[in-house]
């Protein structure tokens, strides 16, 4: 995997234009299946866990083309249900493709996608709306069989033990092809989900109450190919303000929904950022000002505080004024950037899923790993406020999520560069590669 080099303490200025959200794109994907034509999906970004779902698309018999008009997805052929287990292992979020499966070809076999890197993340919940609109699953092994019942899929009430966004995303695909009508109490209320039933509804299909405590479905047989412009990147905005506050900037991002972001940004404004929102832009400011820590923060469902921005916020909080707790209730195990911040000089310590975070007045450049995407973020933001080189290692974490973050960065004035794995980094401020 390449490395980022990375100088810091530059101020950075500038504009910065927002791509298409991941976590909408990897649904809108799947659920393209459920159309009986061709569908264009526009700003789709171009990552590696998309490429993944396209391979799984073409894997199962149907075509993607990337052109400067969008993805066109066309899986009018698509005929196996079988998604290969190196497949479902290269990207957790493979699960999602089930539900648009099961109704285009009555069955679908998967390999538990198992834990990963922020911890264990089971699929009980998916498999429990399945089984809601009865479809039988098979368990053996390493191998789960979900098979739709013989004349296809029955609406049902479907309660969430907890609001997963997966399992969400899963039950409404399924369900918007079901006999009948499917309520879903509890639901995730993530704007991608909100995403993902507009673009149901565009296929022809009948989504209502997406982003409440009730998703109401009316199952429709046959679904049209459509046009459409996924969601800006929450996430990825969100990093890019906390790059701005960390390096004591201004920085405007554009293509935003200013909705989306506006739980950070009045935390960023309680610690002494100015956020200054336009109709889909957003001007941060930093510049001379005494930044304080954000003191208590939790993660929750939206619009609860997002774990995704986790250890990106408590990079922040490094370099702020103060003490912050900042406790994790999403994952059990999403704290692998503490000991990588410590590494560079963060006083940090972590007692079951809360952080200590008291902010020091510098932290120091050296070499550091990116373990998972967001951890990975979250060490090229330290890594941009920090006295002298940073090296982060295995930077293909980092790009799982985000679409020419160096190049966007560079375009800010931030020092950073791209080496292969294996090219020897020499750590000084002169020369950073
Ligand atoms: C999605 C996002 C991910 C984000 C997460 C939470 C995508 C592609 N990924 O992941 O970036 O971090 O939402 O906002 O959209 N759970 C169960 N049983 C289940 C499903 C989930 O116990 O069947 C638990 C998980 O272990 C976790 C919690 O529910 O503790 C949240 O998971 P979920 O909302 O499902 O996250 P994902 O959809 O996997």
């Amino acid at each position: 995997m390449d490395k980022f080099v990375i100088s810091g303490w530059d101020q950075l200025n500038g504009k910065v234009r927002i791509h298409g959200a991941k976590n909408s794109a990897l649904p809108l994907l799947a659920a393209s299946i459920l159309a009986e034509e061709k569908v264009v999906i526009r700003d789709v970004p171009n990552l590696r866990d998309v490429r993944a779902m396209v391979k799984i698309i073409t894997e199962l018999g149907g075509t993607v083309i990337r052109s400067s008009e969008g993805m066109q997805i066309n899986t009018v052929h698509l005929n196996s249900g079988t998604i290969p287990k190196k497949l479902m292992q290269e990207m957790r979020s493979s699960i999602v493709i089930c539900g648009s499966i099961i109704n285009k070809i009555g069955w679908v076999k998967v390999s538990p996608p198992g834990g990963c890197a922020i911890g264990n993340r089971p699929i009980d919940l998916h498999l429990k709306g399945f089984k809601k609109l009865g479809c039988e699953i098979f368990e053996k092994n390493d191998e789960i069989l979900i098979k739709a019942p013989k004349h296809g899929l029955k609406g049902a009430k479907i309660e969430l033990d907890y609001p997963s966004v997966g399992a969400t995303e899963n039950v409404m695909m399924a369900a918007a092809q079901a006999k009948g009508t499917t309520e879903i109490y509890n639901p995730a209320k993530e704007p991608e989900i909100q995403d993902l039933a507009n673009f149901i509804n565009a296929l022809g299909g009948n989504v209502k109450g997406a982003g409440t405590e009730k998703i109401t479905i009316e199952g429709k047989q046959s679904m049209q190919g459509t046009d459409y412009r996924i969601i800006p990147d929450r996430i990825v905005a969100g990093t890019y303000m906390l790059a701005g506050a960390i390096t004591r900037s201004e920085i405007t991002l554009t293509n935003v929904v200013p909705e989306h972001i506006r739980g950070l940004a009045n935390l960023l404004e309680q610690c002494g950022v100015q956020v200054i929102f336009g109709e889909k832009n957003v001007t941060i400011s930093a510049k001379n000002r005494n930044i304080v820590s954000p003191k208590h923060v939790t993660t929750q469902p939206y619009p609860g505080f997002p774990t995704d921005m986790q250890p990106q916020l408590l990079a922040f909080s490094c370099f702020t004024e103060g003490t912050s707790f900042i406790t994790e209730k999403i994952f059990d195990g999403r704290f692998n950037h503490v000991p990588e911040l410590r590494k560079l000089g963060a006083k940090i310590e972590v007692k079951k899923q809360t952080a200590k975070v008291t902010g020091v007045s510098v932290l120091s450049g050296t070499v550091v790993e990116a373990t998972d995407l967001r951890a990975g973020a979250a060490l090229v933001l330290a890594a941009l406020g920090a006295e002298g080189v940073t090296v982060i290692e295995n930077i293909d974490h980092i790009e799982r999520g985000h679409e020419s973050f160096d190049e966007d960065l560079k375009s800010l004035g931030a020092n950073i560069l791209r080496i292969p794995k294996n090219q020897i980094t020499h750590l000084s401020n002169e020369n950073a590669y």
